[in-house]
């Protein structure tokens, strides 16, 4: 038996509303597993909104947000598997590059030991071009 293929990513007649103001107004979307998928509009239509639903920043109003096939609704954004690169970036300004990238790393349970820290770190700098900073 084939069952149809998950989407990443279901809106179900989403809305959101911040008091008076509609920030997203039933919503329809499928994002198709493994696919890459852009939100194109002018400033203010809403697609920020659309991504702080789908990592748990912000709750719809109404419908229905699915990752993977569940509903994500209620679900906190730290039990979400899904990342967010936020437009302000939210840097540790008291921390340097090596320490920014290994905060997450750090708050991981049950700990990684400080050397798979480093190494993960070391590797993840390398790929970007920020080794040494
Ligand atoms: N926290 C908020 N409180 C009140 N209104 C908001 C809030 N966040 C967004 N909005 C409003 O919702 C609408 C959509 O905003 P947003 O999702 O940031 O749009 P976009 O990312 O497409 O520029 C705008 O009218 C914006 O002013
Ligand atoms: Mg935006």
């Amino acid at each position: 038996m084939t069952s149809a293929p998950t989407n990443d990513i279901e809106f179900r007649s989403v809305t959101k509303r911040y008091g008076a103001v509609t920030a997203v107004s039933d919503i329809n979307l499928s994002v198709p597993k493994g696919a890459f998928v852009a939100l194109l509009g002018p400033s203010g239509c809403g697609k920020t909104t659309c991504l702080r639903m789908i990592g748990g920043f912000e709750q719809p109003s109404e419908g229905e947000v699915l990752i993977a096939g569940s509903i994500a609704n209620g679900v906190p954004a730290y039990r979400r598997p899904v990342n967010m690169v936020f437009q302000q970036y939210a840097l540790f300004p008291h921390f340097d590059v090596e320490k920014n990238v290994a905060y997450g790393l750090k708050q991981l349970r049950p700990r990684l030991p400080a050397a798979e820290i480093a190494r993960r770190v070391g590797e993840a700098l390398e790929m970007v071009r920020l080794t040494g900073f």
